[in-house]
């Protein structure tokens, strides 16, 4: 079990609890808390519905593979900092990341 940070508007910072031994992504750990995610490619990297902006931490996650670089490059509001969250498997060395959700403030 690890712990990741979700940033909200505000500034404030909602802890969640998430399995590393469970094989969920991250976006399907997200839409088990009842986050407002479509996730409607079911976590293809084709939707970009769990678009995340990782404010810290981003260096411990692996490297995107072409198929999110690709669907990341069609957001407006993505960066340097973006993520697809249904790419991401939790592991121990997520622990204490930081991100705010980029989907839901388009919505
Ligand atoms: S769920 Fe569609 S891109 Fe992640």
């Amino acid at each position: 079990m690890i712990n990741i940070f979700i940033e909200n508007d505000l500034g404030e910072r909602q802890a969640l609890e998430v399995p590393t031994d469970m094989g969920f992504n991250l976006m399907e750990i997200l839409k088990a808390y009842e986050y407002d995610i479509q996730a409607t490619c079911g976590g293809m990297a084709l939707c970009a519905t769990c678009h995340i902006e990782v404010l810290e931490g981003k260096e411990r996650l692996p490297e995107s593979n072409d198929q999110e670089l690709d669907t990341l490059d069609t957001l407006p509001n993505a960066d340097s900092n973006s993520r697809l969250s249904c790419q991401l498997r939790p592991s121990d060395e997520m622990d204490g990341l930081v991100f705010r959700l980029k989907a839901l403030q388009e919505a």
